[in-house]
């Protein structure tokens, strides 16, 4: 977790606090906020012995499994000083590829829309994997910050631990019925990962059928065609179609009535239950 905040008593890093106590069981939270302490990016200074503070932040970007960015904005854009932090992931390559999304604590949604363009921006410009699922708006006020820096509201950390649970990176396991070979089997997962996390869809399940509406979006029909038509192929026990409804491409994914189980994995890829 990265908070864009330096303040003492920030919103933003109370949310990555907040974090570390109400992670979903298997998820271990590591927050950074040492943003103030590295130094002013200087490309002559890019090679080693980097300044220590570099050092840690990009041994624990390299460790994390995702990264979760908490900002406020600063004069319509990214505070300065996370902005000197991703700069210096430019240099590395730690953050590409890398799962990533960003929560906004500010009361109104709409506010802050600066700085989250320009963090959609650089995060594209270091090629890191936005999560679109995970990246959520989750309302912490000052006064809900405690005097241990950290939100006790109910509520509140039931929408951070969705949040993480959203993007947990236990994802890249396969089914146990998946008969694909390791290698084909994580280049499958991987594609529908990249759907899912660009298209944002939603999934709802009735006992054997599973139902997964993706927002209209280029490509996006295309590549679930395909991908439908090859789980067809080695998923044979169920039924893969793909429909458009109100111009929305639809998933619908059906195992034998008798046999509802079956759908289980497939509907726990697309966080139906
Ligand atoms: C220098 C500065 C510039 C700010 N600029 C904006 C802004 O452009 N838009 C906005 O919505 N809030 C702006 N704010 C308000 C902060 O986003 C707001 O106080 C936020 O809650 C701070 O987050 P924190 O509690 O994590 O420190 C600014 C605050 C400061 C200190």
């Amino acid at each position: 977790m990265i908070p864009g905040s330096t303040r003492a008593a920030s919103t933003n890093t109370a949310f990555c606090r907040t974090a570390g106590a109400c992670a979903p069981p298997g998820v271990e939270v590591v927050v950074f906020d040492d943003c103030a302490v590295l130094p002013h990016l200087n490309p002559d200074d890019d090679h080693d012995p980097l300044p220590p503070a570099v050092v840690a932040l990009r041994t624990a970007i390299a460790a994390a499994s995702a990264v979760l960015f908490c900002t406020p904005e600063y004069a319509g854009t990214l505070p300065g000083s996370l902005k000197n932090l991703l700069d210096w992931t430019v240099g590395g390559t730690e953050l590409t590829g890398k799962p990533v999304a960003w929560a906004k604590v500010a009361a109104d949604a709409h506010r802050g829309e600066g700085a989250h363009a320009t963090l959609a921006t650089v995060l594209g410009y270091v090629q890191a994997e936005v999560v679109v699922s995970a990246c959520r708006h989750v309302p912490i006020t000052r006064e809900m910050v405690g005097a241990d820096g950290l939100v006790a509201d109910p509520a509140a950390r039931e929408e951070i631990a969705q949040t993480l649970q959203a993007l947990r990176h236990d994802r890249d396991e396969l089914p146990a019925a998946c008969t694909l070979g390791p290698e084909d089997g994580a280049e499958r997962l991987r594609r529908w990962h990249a759907l899912t996390d660009r298209a944002a869809p939603t999934a709802r399940r009735v006992a054997h059928q599973l139902e997964v509406r993706f927002p209209p979006g280029p490509g996006v029909h295309a590549e679930l065609e395909a991908l439908a038509a090859a789980e067809q192929q080695c998923c044979a026990f169920l039924v893969w179609t793909v429909t458009v409804d109100s111009g929305q491409p639809v998933l619908h994914v059906t195992a034998p009535p008798d046999q509802p189980d079956d759908i289980d994995a497939i509907a726990s890829l697309f966080g139906a239950t």
